[in-house]
Parts: C-alpha cells; sequence; structure tokens
C-alpha cells in the first residue's frame, strides 16, 4: 500500500476539554504522522461549506452550530493506508458503537460531540485536505 494522505479534525468537544494532544498522540500510535496542523475557529459560513454534503438532514443544523462553537485543530495525517487507519483509531460516530481503544470510546459524549472527524475515500480526504490548507502548508 501506498503512502496516504488524509483529513482529520480535533472537533470543539475535545479542545473544550484540553484533549488535542491526547488524541493526537493516538493517531501517532497508530502510525500516523502530522504533516500539517492548524487550530482553526471556523465560522458558520466555513461549517456550512465542509458539512455541505449534509445539508437537509436532521442533525445539519445542530452539527453547524457545534462545529462553530469554539475552536477545533485541523491536521493532514500521512501514513500507509491512512485513510482507513484513520477511521479505524477514530472509532464508530457512534460513541456507544465504539471499539475498544478508540479514540471515540475513550472522549466521545455523543453522536454529534464526537471527538474527532476523518475522511471517508481518497476523494474526499483530496477536498477536505485543500479545504483547510494550501500544499505549501503541509510539509511532510
Ligand atoms: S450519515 O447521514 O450517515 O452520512 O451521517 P453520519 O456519517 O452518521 O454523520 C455525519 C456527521 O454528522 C454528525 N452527526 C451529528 N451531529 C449532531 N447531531 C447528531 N444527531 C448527529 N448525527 C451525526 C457526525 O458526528 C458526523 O460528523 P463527521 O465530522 O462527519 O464525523
Amino acid at each position: 500500500m501506498a503512502i496516504e494522505r488524509t483529513f482529520s479534525m480535533i472537533k470543539p468537544d475535545a479542545t473544550r476539554r484540553n484533549l488535542t494532544g491526547a488524541i493526537t498522540a493516538k493517531l501517532e500510535a497508530a502510525g500516523l504522522r502530522v504533516v500539517a496542523a492548524k487550530r482553526v475557529w471556523m465560522s458558520r459560513k466555513q461549517a456550512e461549506g465542509f458539512y455541505a454534503v449534509h445539508k437537509g438532514k436532521p442533525f445539519y443544523d445542530e452539527l453547524v452550530d457545534f462545529m462553530s462553537s469554539a475552536p477545533t485543530v485541523v491536521q493532514v495525517l500521512e501514513g500507509e493506508n491512512a485513510i482507513a487507519r484513520n477511521r479505524e483509531v477514530m472509532g464508530a460516530t457512534n460513541p456507544e458503537k465504539a471499539a475498544d481503544g478508540t479514540i471515540r470510546k475513550e472522549f466521545a459524549l455523543s453522536m454529534g460531540e464526537n471527538s474527532v472527524h476523518g475522511s471517508d475515500a481518497p476523494e474526499t480526504a483530496a477536498a477536505e485536505i485543500a479545504y483547510w490548507f494550501s500544499e505549501t502548508e503541509i510539509v511532510g
């Protein structure tokens, strides 16, 4: 498997509880390298754009409110099979269903306040990385 990049975001419920380091440590322990990172307090407009694919779903407004309620940490992660590996270490969206040892099992509070986001496919990874980072900000 070639080296791959994925997009990761540490969500407001986690930055509020000062969990940026603890979550990043779990990503690194899973073999992922942080090749870009910044702390962003996104506007409603940025959150709406990022989650445009979910527009119209019952949780959309709540999701946009939450994601713009406090800072997030956006990251580009690099590693072998990075997209799948990141989703594995994140755990299921619903923390009650997340496997032991995953970030969401340990830290997530609910379906919405679930501590992390990670891209689900190569196309979304490329689009999500480009939404937050320029090429020069990514240092492999
Ligand atoms: S879907 O419809 O299957 O694509 O949705 P899902 O993958 O389960 O979730 C997409 C993102 O929406 C968030 N979410 C919620 N936010 C607030 N309230 C509720 N009830 C809720 N349900 C899902 C979920 O955390 C996902 O966020 P990301 O950042 O994509 O992981």
